[in-house]
């Protein structure tokens, strides 16, 4: 196949020559998530930071190209162990798994070798666990699954994300519906300029052309907590920082003139962000304005610079229960904290940041959980605004989990969002941090910037779901409380986070 030799990317041939959308884009140029995964000669390579002159006349295979039964066989083996979630970054692992697969056939990759593999990945709903059994069904001889009931499991994906969130062999394959897939090939693009002005063009190409896109950066500057701790002598202290959501499908969405825009939250998958995405409404406007579908999308240093954060705190805390808790300004904030916390006095502060929002999963009554647990010198059960019960243990030897939140629905779905949510919080207290410069704007820029553990550094999860007949409820805010809790006294405590890993 023939393609204009103009410097283009191969990801950019791929999705926007080609119109080929099993390849996907979650931080090109930065060549850093591995979402974009292809074969070049049967070797994966990253397409976003490979120039498409360097693959001429050389063998590209996409996640469509995969050997078809291959595929499906890895298409089941991620639906049945629940490796995959929102599914935007499964297309990218499961070609690199396939040709790793490939190369050592059936038994010969350990753990190690599948581990590193993976850290070409981001994964940011499984916490990794789930990925490894879907390595192990697809070498392990196991029969397809023929009862499970995939309306239950598509139902409790959808009550633990918030959202629509589909569970099929078809979304391992990247199928969800992903906006900036399902676009039609004509529609007019639209991305911000360093500026923050909207620059459409005829291509994706060609409007991050003209844009003058500039490669967002990692910062070597502190990542300290903003907010000052409150005056007084307090028995336990907690300050948090901004906490990016780092979900992996940017902010996107498409509108045809006078029509109704696309979810960016087309398969879940943001933790409570994309609530207050701006994208549909400047879909819907531009559409308007130039009589033509127009397709809007942001980059991945646009959706840290411009997407909703976890809203930092300062806290001191007496031993009876009582005192301050100072938080950046959010909507509703103080009510969620006020309502886990009534004997604390909640102060909101205006902080120069990137925007915050309450909607952020657990935002606010998860560091409740944790500064309450710290104050009892252990793990305490954990509920949830919704009803939903957690406890957790972490110790050296992994990270244990209880949860109650209704029927269960389909207990692979929920024991995989567990396990996110435990590596989620694990996380965010050893290791992930957001620096902001004075003017409020966040200097880490690249999606390996905010410390996400990845997967040999993951402690073991396992998840115990104790049975319930009341109506299903989200389980997983909870899990993420109680595990950020009990991390935090597995590390000791410390006052700032990230705390940094246990020695
Ligand atoms: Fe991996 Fe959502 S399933 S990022």
């Amino acid at each position: 196949m023939a393609v204009p030799d103009d410097g283009a990317s191969l990801l950019e041939v791929l999705r926007d020559r080609l119109g080929i959308r099993s390849v996907k884009d979650g931080c090109s140029p930065q060549g850093q998530c591995g979402c974009c995964t292809v074969l070049v000669d049967g070797s994966p390579r990253v397409s976003c930071v490979t120039p498409a002159r360097r693959v001429r006349g050389r063998e590209v295979t996409t996640p469509d190209g995969l050997d078809a039964t291959r595929a499906d066989r890895w298409a089941e083996a991620f639906c049945a162990t629940g490796a995959s979630q929102c599914g935007f970054c499964t297309p990218g692992i499961m070609v690199r798994l396939d040709s790793l697969s490939q190369k050592v056939g059936a038994d010969g990759a350990d753990r190690t070798q599948l581990d590193r593999a993976l850290a070409a990945h981001l994964c940011r709903c499984t916490g990794w666990h789930t990925i490894h059994e879907a390595w192990d069904r697809f070498h392990d001889g196991t029969e397809p699954e023929s009862n499970r009931d995939l309306a239950g499991a598509t139902e409790r994906a959808t009550v633990e994300s918030g959202g629509p969130q589909v569970v099929s062999p078809d979304m391992a394959l990247g199928r969800g519906g992903f906006a900036d897939d399902s676009a039609p090939p004509d529609a007019l693009v639209a991305v911000l300029n360093p500026r923050g002005d909207w620059v459409v063009a005829d291509s994706l190409i060609e409007a991050r052309r003209l844009s003058g896109k500039v490669q967002g950066r990692r910062t070597t500057d502190d990542p300290a907590p903003p907010l000052a701790l409150p005056d007084g002598s307090w028995t336990v202290c907690l300050r948090t920082s901004w906490v990016e959501p780092a979900y992996l499908e940017t902010d996107a969405s498409w509108c045809a003139p006078g029509g109704q825009p696309t979810t960016p939250l087309a398969n879940g998958g943001a933790f409570g962000a994309k609530t207050v995405s701006e994208v549909e409404e400047v879909a819907r406007r531009l559409a308007d304005e130039h009589g033509r579908p127009v397709r809007v999308l942001l980059s991945r240093e646009d959706t840290v610079r411009r997407g909703a954060k976890r809203p930092p705190i300062a806290a001191g805390l007496h031993q009876d229960g009582s005192g301050v808790l100072r938080v950046a300004r959010t909507t509703g904030i103080t009510e969620v904290i006020a309502a886990a916390a009534p004997d604390l006095l909640v102060e909101e502060v205006d902080v120069v940041g990137p925007p915050t929002s309450a909607a952020i999963r657990a935002a606010g009554w998860a560091e409740v959980a944790m500064l309450q647990a710290a104050l009892a010198g252990e793990p305490l059960p954990v509920t949830a605004p919704n009803g939903a019960e957690a406890r957790a243990v972490v110790s050296a030897a992994g990270i244990e989990v209880v949860v109650r939140c209704g029927r269960p629905l389909d207990e692979v779905v929920l024991r995989s969002y567990c396990i996110g949510a435990a590596h989620m919080a694990y996380s965010w207290v050893v290791s992930e941090s957001l620096t902001v410069g004075p003017d409020g704007v966040p200097l880490d820029l690249t999606v390996r910037s905010f410390g996400i553990v990845g997967p040999a550094e993951t402690p073991v999860v396992r998840v115990v779901i104790e049975p319930s007949d009341s109506h299903p409820v989200a389980g997983s805010d909870a899990v993420f409380a109680a595990v950020a809790a009990a991390t935090w006294l597995h590390v000791g405590t410390p006052t700032d986070l990230p705390a940094g890993s246990p020695a």
